[in-house]
């Protein structure tokens, strides 16, 4: 597939900006997603960063027709993407990780064949593959991006946790040994996300089509949107929500 470049390469700026934009459920029948998607563009082109990152849900149904567009619309942007797979889009793929100069960006899959409803797993595999490839320490810093939150939503929010990452308690016990994680990014909630798993900060995106909102968020937040990220060399990391 398109996008799965290797490593980055001698051409790795000190200060690493790059994209993230989830859930845009592209061949959609059900909510129209490619105006908003082509806006989304729009504003990326303008921003002009080093990398793209899709965390999931790019199609709303896995068909071919959807994974075209997809390959279509996301390479005409001429900017490195990677992915990874949400519930929506039927497909498995190996975990994947790539240097960003000071970080190291590791990419996996938080689906799960035998799902239900649409909730997630990382998977014993997957986490040992994370924990190993997290021990050599290649880079001093280490971002995570999948596609299932795994944290708890309260309110009239709390629908979300049915379809939330169900091994989230493992995963975060098997990264303990491992500092150097400074955060998660996810979508799959459809809504602007930023909280605490246990040490690890994580960030969860707006989709670039329909939102879950409420009457007490900003109306804003009804928008479309997508994630900026400014990854620092001495390991810290800024991000924030654009609207479209
Ligand atoms: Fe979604």
């Amino acid at each position: 597939m398109a996008g799965d470049r290797g490593g980055w390469g001698s051409a790795v700026p000190s200060e690493v900006r790059l994209v993230q934009v989830s859930d845009l459920h592209l061949g959609s029948t059900y909510f129209p997603t490619d105006a908003s998607w082509r806006r989304v563009r729009a504003a990326i082109a303008d921003l002009r960063p080093e990398l793209l990152v899709c965390t999931g849900d790019l199609t709303d149904d896995g068909q071919p027709a959807a994974w075209c567009e997809v390959v279509a619309t996301f390479s005409t942007l001429g900017i490195p993407w990677y992915w990874v797979p949400g519930n929506h889009d039927r497909l498995r793929k190996a975990p994947q990780s790539v240097g960003l100069g000071a970080w190291r960006l590791f990419l996996l899959n938080s689906t799960a064949p035998q799902s239900r409803q649409g909730e997630g797993a990382i998977g014993r595999s997957q986490l040992l593959w994370l924990q190993r490839a997290l021990s050599r320490r290649r880079e001093p810093w280490a971002l995570l991006a999948w596609h299932h939150y795994p944290i708890g939503f309260a309110g009239d929010l709390a629908w979300l946790n049915e379809i939330a990452l169900t091994d989230a308690e493992a995963v975060l016990a098997g990264l303990t040994d491992f500092p150097q994680i400074q955060g998660l990014m996810f979508g799959h909630g459809h809504r602007a996300v930023a909280a605490a798993w246990g040490p690890i900060p994580v960030w969860g995106c707006p989709a670039t089509g329909y939102q879950v909102s409420l009457p007490s968020d900003p109306p804003s937040w009804q928008q479309p949107g997508f994630r900026e990220w400014l990854l620092r060399p001495d390991g810290t990391l800024q991000t924030w929500v654009h609207r479209v």
